[in-house]
């Protein structure tokens, strides 16, 4: 029989609350999912309080400034704080997006944090992403060809060849795109999801790579591919800005075209 309700061990509890120490006019209140794998309980929601004016702008601002002064367990991946790396994804306020970008003053109600959707959590806020890097691999996403390069060391591209890569290159490979997609949520063994395929076609069309027919033909399957029914979440939430739905159509048209 179907089950619609979460395991009893999965149902998130109401946590912590950590009052604001002192008076402010900009309260801000970060709800943030929390989880131990040790503790053997389930998730709960604590809640924080924090004066927007005691830490930086943006929602990374407040989680790090929780950690520092507010609650040292609280666990969560960052690096670069520039929309770089891609580590600090999340689900803020119901949207997949990186925490370092989003500004605290764009989101008036409390702020919900949660680890990005549908994916194994090691902890907190940290996702288990293995799987999503397993698949990135799985496109090969290196350079392929059989020709040596020229004497002089470069494979040059024409202007108009380098320019087929934007949209492309700038992928960060935060997993904001695939772990929103609904297919990608009930097909992720075998579905590549948006970011893998972004990438793929980011080798499919580079001209410089000479292996453009077997990374097709390893797309011609009903999962790899197949799978995105152009639903657009990817495209709505890349924080980059980027259109994994139109790669994966750009793919399917050169697939259509290798059939006729
Ligand atoms: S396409 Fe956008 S959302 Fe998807 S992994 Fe790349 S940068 Fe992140
Ligand atoms: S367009 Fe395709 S990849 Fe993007 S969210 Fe929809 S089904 Fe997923
Ligand atoms: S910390 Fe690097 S993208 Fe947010």
């Amino acid at each position: 029989m179907a089950q619609f309700t979460l395991p009893k061990n999965s149902k998130v509890k109401q946590g912590k609350s950590f009052p604001l120490r002192g008076a402010s006019t900009r309260k801000k209140t970060l709800r943030v999912y929390r989880w131990d794998p040790d503790a053997g309980e389930n998730p709960r929601l604590d809640s924080y309080e924090i004066d927007p004016d005691q830490c930086g702008q943006m929602v990374l601002d407040a989680l790090i400034h929780i950690k520092n002064e507010i609650d040292p367990t609280l666990t969560f991946r960052r690096s670069c704080r520039e929309g770089i790396c891609g580590s600090c994804a999340m689900n803020i306020d119901g949207v997949n997006t990186l925490a370092c970008t989003r500004a605290l003053s764009d989101i008036r109600q409390d702020i919900n944090v949660y680890p990005l959707p549908h994916t194994p959590v090691v902890k907190d806020l940290v996702p288990d992403l293995k799987h999503f890097y397993a698949q990135y691999a799985h496109i090969k996403p290196w350079m392929q060809t059989d020709a040596p390069a020229p004497a002089q060391g470069e494979r040059r591209q024409s202007r108009a060849e380098r320019e087929q890569l934007d949209g492309l290159y700038e992928c960060i490979l935060c997993a904001c795109c695939s772990t929103s997609c609904p297919s990608y949520w009930w097909n992720s063994e075998r579905y590549l999801g948006p970011a893998a395929l972004l990438q793929a076609y980011r080798w499919i069309i580079d001209s410089r790579d000479e292996n453009t027919e077997a990374r097709l033909d390893a797309l011609q399957d009903p999962f790899s591919m197949y799978r995105c029914h152009t639903i657009m979440n990817c495209t709505n939430t890349c924080p980059k800005g980027l259109n994994p739905a139109k790669a994966i159509a750009r793919i399917k048209q050169r697939l259509a075209a290798k059939a006729f």
